[in-house]
């Protein structure tokens, strides 16, 4: 049992629990603000309130916590918050850590009296005006976009059914229809998946029944005009080993992988199934239909991408399997040998945090953003503290057609969280904007709110937003455009 906050020995202890709530108004700017940049980028990740009851933990159990980059007319406004779940609330009442392991209610206090245990803290989504904050163990929590206060469970007016939503829902383009799934969605290790179409006027229009090859972490998937790829890979759940007490997740690296291409609106007996070898694919960039085939460009790694989800074989954790790297996957609609081709488009950039122009999801595209860890770009260790196990070190600008990338590295002394992608007006061509993103200073303790063109990404940041502390981990952000009230 942790009695103390963990203290992490690597990077000067930036992502120790920071526990604090702040406004900044009018934040200091090094370089200028581009005045095209109107709107807020809000980021989700954890902060323990209280430390975690056991050192094996899993850091996904961090107290979700919400903050926001508010840019209007070149000056840039903070705010963070918690999420105020049910478990912030009951551990705030009683001032103690109050729960066990990752997404397992059996080291919980018995009378917590608290019904949805999520944290909240993977990823803030914006549709139809609404924000919310996303884990994929519960309904979507409604934030209020200008204070961050929590406002509660929603379930799309009653129509949305599964007690679980998604954490990478995606909205189409074009209809504007958006598409989510829970999975685990008949309880807690059950093999039942339904997946949704909610129309922009909010509330559900189809749903399918799946169930799938194993229960799995199903966090994210591809959409194209007329179907939806869901990876299935080998990080695993069941009874057993959530009543020995573990943490949610186990990595079986014998298990094949799996990719349902589930037809928008049919139906479960229409989906196709295909079967790859053991890997993980936790994140997607992107899916395209073309003559007969879909290709989905996915960042994979060929083993367990995270320490702190065990091996269920007890072997130790690789990082050299963990290295993601962008991949082309190529599925033959009209062939029925049941497998897939894949190409590694940048072996020399690994990371899982890509990003496209969103307004170009289930299209043809060209760009690519992502933060990565360049391993010829050098780390002072002596200034820094020793390295994480897995961070980025530099954002680069992925040309897809031509297969080249443009790169920025951050320095020997931090490390770069997920950046975003911000178009330069909402008619830009793709990929005509800018990428904003923190960079976490540790030799200064610091973090920094960075603004480069998307395009030219090597000339360096248009801007460096200075906060005077450390911001908390993000896990997951997105750019809302359009002008709001300052603070
Ligand atoms: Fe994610």
């Amino acid at each position: 049992v942790v009695e103390r906050f963990p203290t992490t020995d690597v990077a000067n202890g930036f992502f120790d629990a920071a526990r604090f709530e702040a406004d900044l108004i009018d934040c200091e700017v090094i370089g200028r603000v581009p005045a095209e940049i109107t709107g807020t980028f809000y980021r989700l990740g954890g902060d323990w309130l209280y430390p975690p009851r056991f050192a094996d933990d899993s850091p996904f159990n961090a107290d979700g916590y919400i903050s926001m980059f508010r840019i209007m007319d070149g000056s840039v406004d903070y705010k963070g918050r918690f999420v105020h779940t049910e478990r912030y609330r009951a551990q705030r009442a009683t001032r103690r850590q109050r729960f066990g392991r990752y997404r397992n209610p059996r080291g919980d206090d018995p009378d917590t009296g608290v019904i949805n245990r999520t944290v909240a803290n993977t990823t803030p989504f914006v549709f139809e005006g609404k924000l919310f904050a996303l884990k994929e163990d519960s309904l979507p929590l409604l934030i209020d976009p200008d204070t961050l206060e929590t406002l509660g469970e929603w379930d799309f007016g009653g129509t949305y059914t599964s007690p679980t939503f998604t954490a990478h829902p995606k909205i189409d383009p074009v209809s504007g229809e958006m598409i989510c799934m829970g999975y685990e969605a008949a309880g807690e290790a059950s093999n039942a998946v339904h997946v949704y179409g909610i129309g922009p006027e909010g509330r559900v229009n189809w749903r399918i029944d799946l169930t799938m090859p194993y229960v799995s972490m199903l966090h994210d998937f591809a959409i194209t005009p007329n179907h939806i790829i869901l990876p299935v890979y080998g990080l695993v759940t069941g009874r057993e080993r959530l009543e020995a007490g573990e943490v949610h997740w186990g990595w079986d690296g014998r298990l094949p992988s799996h990719m349902a291409i589930i037809p928008r609106g049919g139906t479960s007996t229409n989906v196709r199934w295909f079967t790859g070898p053991p890997c993980a694919m936790v994140h997607v960039l992107n899916a395209v239909e073309q003559d007969g085939h879909i290709i989905l460009d996915a960042l994979v790694s060929d083993g367990n991408p995270f320490p702190f989800f065990p091996a269920v074989d007890g072997s130790r954790w690789c990082p050299q399997a963990a290295l993601t790297t962008m991949r082309r996957l190529c599925f033959d609609l009209r062939g029925d040998d049941g497998m897939w081709t894949e190409e590694v488009l940048f072996p020399d950039a690994p990371g899982t945090l890509g990003r496209i122009d969103d307004r170009f999801a289930s299209l043809p595209y060209r760009y690519a953003f992502m933060a990565y860890a360049d391993p010829t770009r050098p780390y002072d260790m002596e200034r820094a503290g020793p390295a994480p196990a897995l961070f980025s070190n530099s954002y680069a600008c992925f040309d897809l057609r031509e297969r080249t990338m443009r790169s920025f590295f951050a320095g020997s002394a931090g490390a770069l969280q997920e950046c975003c992608f911000v178009p330069r007006h909402a008619r830009a061509p793709e990929g005509d904007g800018f990428l904003i993103g923190v960079y976490s200073d540790f030799a200064e303790r610091r973090s920094e709110l960075l603004i480069l063109d998307a395009q030219q990404p090597d000339a360096g940041p248009l801007a460096r937003v200075v906060m005077p502390f450390r911001l908390s981990s993000q896990v997951h952000g997105v750019w809302a455009p359009g002008a709001r009230a300052r603070l």
